[in-house]
C-alpha cells in the first residue's frame, strides 16, 4: 500500500465544513452561507442528505432545480459538494403509499413517520425508490465541477438495525437458505434439539421477536448478521449506481464507529471506497477524548490504514443527551486535531447553521443562533486557517505497533442475555485495555481476529468471547512466529454459532495460553479481590490451571485465592500472556507486555498528553490544564511557525504539530 493517498482526489488540502441544509434557510441565509464559508476556509459540505421530500416531493416527481441554484452558488465560492442520497428520511408520501414499509421493531410495534430512517432495509419499494433517486441525482451532477463526491444515506444501522415486519421475515428465511443450504445444517448451527426448537420446514422459522423467555442465542446473531447485510445491500444497490453513472467520484456513507453496534462495520468497510465516521463526545465520561482516540483508531483501521473523513462531530454540546453540555475553550480545536493526527483528512461538523426548527435546534453549529459575533464562529475561522496550514499532512499514514482485536460478531454475541455476569460488556473490556494503551503513549490499529497480524508486535484481545476456529489458528501462527498476545478472560468461549468449544474454557485459546479454566467465579457487584502483587480487580475470578503457562500473579482473595490470575506462555518464536480478572491498575499489566514485545513508544510524558505521528508530522496534544514540555523533538510547528530543537512546550489545553521531516 502507498505511504500517503488522497483519499478524495478532486479536493486539495485537508476537507473543512460540514453538513449543510439549505433547504431550512431563505436565499439570503443561503447567500451569506457561502460568504461565510469562503471566510472560515470551509472547502466541502455534504448537501441533501434529508432532502428526498424536497427532492422528489411527489411518487416519480423530481425537482432538481433548487438543488442546481445551491451548488452553483458553492462552486462560485469554492466550496465542493459531498452530494448525498437522501434514502435516510423517506418523506411522508412514501409511508402513505407503502404503509406495510414501515419498521417493526422486536416488541411488534410499528414506527410511525415524523421522525427519519422510516423505511424497512429488505422492503423492494423502498430499494426501488431509493436506486431510482440515487440514479437521477447521479445522472445530474456527474459532471458538475463542485461535486467531488458521494455520501449515501446517514449512518446506517444508527439507532434502526433490525427490522422485524413481514419483509424481514420472508427475507431472513431466503437469507438462511443461502446460507445453511438445508434445514439439517441450520437444526445443527443453532442447536435446535435444544428446548424443542427442531426446525422440519423453512416457514417455521421466525424473527426472533421479543419473548418471555431467551431467545435461541445462536438465532439472534444470525438475525444481527442479516441485519447487518440488508443494510448493506442497500448501500451498494445505491453505490453501484453511483460508479455506473458517475465513475470516478468516491461513494461513502458515514459509519458510527463506536455507536453503532448493529452494522458490522469488518464487512461493510471494504464496500465503501473511502471510510468516513461520525463522533460524538460522551460529555460526561471522564477523559471523553479517549474514547474519540479509539473511534478514530477504529475508522482508521477499517480503511486498512488509509486516510478516512471524519465526516461529522460537534463544535459544542450535542441535543440528544440528558445533558448537552458545551465544549470548553480550546476543546473543539483540540478534538479536530485529535481526529486528524489519528488519520483523518478531513474536520466536518453536523452542522453548518444551526436549525431554527426541527429536532435538533439546540445542537451545536458552526454559525450558531448568536451569529458570527461569537466566540464559537471566531474559534471556526481560526480552525479553518489552521488546517490550511496543514495541508500537508493530508495522505499521510499512521502506524501502530500494536493492535487491539474488535469484532462485531463477538460484540453481539456476547451481550446476547444469560451470560456468566451482566458485567460482561464488550465496550468496557476494550475501553479498559485501549485507555490502559493510550496512557502508555502506544499508537494503536484495531483488528479483526482473523486477519494479517505480522505487522504488529503486540496484539491485545480484550474480549474475543466468539472466535471461529480461523481466528483461533490465526492468533496460535501470529504467536507461534514471534508475536506477543494478550488475552483478557471470557476470550475463545465460543464458535460463530455461540456453542462452547469442546472441552474446558477458553476452547478455542487452550494451546496459544497454555492453560485452561475449570471453573468461572464471576464476582458480586462492588465485590474486590487482590492479587499477589497487590492489584485489586473487580467482576470476575476464575479456576485457572496451567498446562505450560507459568504464573506471573495470583489471587490473593476470593474463590480462588492461591490460583493463578495472570499468566505468560512461551510458544515457539512468541509468548501469550492471560489476565483472568479486570485489574484495577491494568497499565502496569499491559506496560509489562508492550516491554517484552518492544513496543516503540514515548516515555516519560504525562498521561493527559496525546502524541501521535503522522508520516513526518508529530502531533502533540494537552488534555490537561498545565503546560507540557515534550523531550526529543525537533523541527517546525506547522500551526505557529516555530521551530522546536530538542523540546516542545505544549500549553495546558493546546495543541502543537510539528514537521520532523521523518516518518
Ligand atoms: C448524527 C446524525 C446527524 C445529527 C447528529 C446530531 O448521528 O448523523 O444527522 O443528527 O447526529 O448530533
Amino acid at each position: 500500500m502507498p505511504e500517503s493517498d488522497h483519499v478524495v482526489p478532486r479536493l486539495r488540502g485537508l476537507a473543512y465544513g460540514g453538513d449543510y441544509n439549505p433547504e431550512q434557510w431563505p436565499r439570503e441565509v443561503q447567500e451569506e452561507d457561502a460568504a461565510l464559508m469562503r471566510e472560515a476556509g470551509v472547502n466541502l459540505v455534504s448537501l441533501g442528505v434529508f432532502a428526498w421530500a424536497l427532492l422528489e416531493p411527489a411518487p416519480g416527481r423530481y425537482e432538481f432545480g433548487w438543488l442546481d441554484e445551491i451548488i452553483d452558488r458553492l462552486h462560485a465560492h469554492g466550496v465542493s459538494v459531498d452530494l448525498a442520497t437522501p434514502s435516510a428520511a423517506p418523506p411522508p408520501w412514501f409511508a402513505k403509499a407503502y404503509p406495510h414499509t414501515l419498521p417493526v421493531n422486536r416488541d411488534g410495534v410499528r414506527y410511525g413517520v415524523g421522525g427519519r430512517e422510516t423505511a424497512c432495509p429488505s422492503s423492494p419499494e423502498y430499494r426501488q425508490a431509493t436506486a431510482e433517486l440515487a440514479r437521477r441525482l447521479a445522472e445530474r451532477y456527474r459532471d458538475h465541477p463542485a461535486v467531488v463526491m458521494w455520501h449515501v444515506h446517514n449512518e446506517y444501522g444508527a439507532p434502526l438495525g433490525e427490522c422485524y415486519c413481514d419483509t424481514s421475515l420472508r427475507a431472513f428465511r431466503d437469507w438462511l437458505r443461502a446460507t445453511y443450504g438445508d434445514l439439517d445444517a441450520l437444526n445443527a448451527a443453532w442447536g435446535t434439539n435444544f428446548w424443542s426448537q427442531r426446525y422440519g420446514d423453512w416457514d417455521e422459522i421466525d424473527l426472533p421477536r421479543a419473548n418471555h423467555t431467551v431467545v435461541n442465542p445462536a438465532q439472534r446473531l444470525d438475525f444481527a448478521r442479516f441485519s447487518s447485510a440488508e443494510n448493506l445491500a442497500c448501500f451498494t444497490l445505491q453505490r453501484d449506481i453511483l460508479h455506473e453513472v458517475a465513475p470516478g467520484l468516491p461513494v461513502t456513507t458515514n459509519f458510527m464507529t463506536t455507536n453503532c453496534k448493529s452494522m458490522d462495520l469488518w464487512r461493510w468497510a471494504p464496500e465503501v471506497d473511502v471510510v468516513a465516521n461520525d463522533h460524538y463526545l460522551n460529555a460526561e465520561q471522564p477523559d471523553n477524548h479517549i474514547d474519540l482516540a479509539l473511534s478514530a483508531d477504529l475508522s482508521r483501521s477499517l480503511g486498512g490504514g488509509r486516510p478516512w473523513l471524519l465526516m461529522e462531530h460537534s463544535t459544542g454540546a450535542v441535543s440528544w443527551q440528558p445533558r448537552n453540555i458545551a465544549k470548553r475553550p480550546g476543546e473543539m480545536r483540540r478534538n479536530s486535531l485529535a481526529h486528524v493526527a489519528r488519520g483523518s483528512d478531513a474536520v466536518l461538523f453536523f452542522q453548518w447553521r444551526a436549525s431554527r426548527s426541527g429536532a435538533e435546534k439546540f445542537h451545536s453549529a458552526m454559525v450558531p443562533h448568536a451569529g458570527t459575533d461569537s466566540q464559537l464562529w471566531r474559534d471556526v475561522v481560526c480552525l479553518g486557517a489552521e488546517l490550511q496550514a496543514l495541508a500537508g499532512v493530508r495522505g499521510a499514514r499512521v502506524h501502530a505497533e500494536v493492535a487491539v482485536v474488535w469484532d462485531w460478531e463477538s460484540y453481539w454475541a456476547l451481550e446476547l442475555e444469560w451470560r456468566p455476569s451482566v458485567d460482561l460488556r464488550f465496550r468496557d473490556r476494550i475501553d479498559e485495555y485501549y485507555q490502559a494503551l493510550w496512557r502508555e503513549h502506544a499508537t494503536v490499529d484495531f483488528v479483526h481476529p482473523a486477519e494479517n497480524l505480522s505487522a504488529y508486535r503486540l496484539v491485545v484481545v480484550p474480549s474475543g468471547y466468539l472466535l471461529g476456529e480461523t481466528a483461533a489458528k490465526n492468533l496460535r501462527c501470529y504467536v507461534e512466529s514471534g508475536g506477543h498476545l494478550l488475552v483478557s478472560y471470557f476470550s475463545g468461549i465460543v464458535d460463530e454459532h455461540d456453542t462452547v468449544h469442546p472441552g474446558a474454557y477458553p476452547g478455542a485459546l487452550r494451546e496459544v495460553l497454555g492453560l485452561s479454566v475449570e471453573e468461572f467465579h464471576p464476582l458480586r457487584e462492588h465485590e474486590t479481590v487482590t492479587l499477589s502483587d497487590g492489584a485489586t480487580a473487580r467482576i470476575w475470578s476464575e479456576r485457572v490451571r496451567p498446562a505450560g503457562a507459568t504464573v506471573v500473579a495470583g489471587f490473593a482473595s476470593g474463590p480462588d485465592a492461591g490460583h493463578p490470575a495472570i499468566t505468560r506462555h512461551d510458544l515457539g518464536r512468541g509468548t501469550a500472556w492471560y489476565v483472568a480478572t479486570s485489574v484495577d491498575a491494568l497499565r502496569p499489566v499491559v506496560a509489562r507486555a508492550l516491554d517484552a514485545a518492544g513496543v516503540d513508544r514515548p516515555r516519560g510524558l504525562p498521561d493527559t498528553v496525546e502524541a501521535v505521528r503522522r508520516g513526518g508530522y508529530l502531533f502533540l496534544l494537552n488534555h490537561g490544564d498545565e503546560p507540557v514540555t515534550v523531550p526529543d523533538v525537533a523541527g517546525v510547528d506547522l500551526l505557529d511557525g516555530t521551530r522546536c530543537a530538542g523540546e516542545a512546550t505544549v500549553p495546558g489545553g493546546g495543541v502543537r504539530v510539528i514537521a520532523t521531516g521523518r516518518p
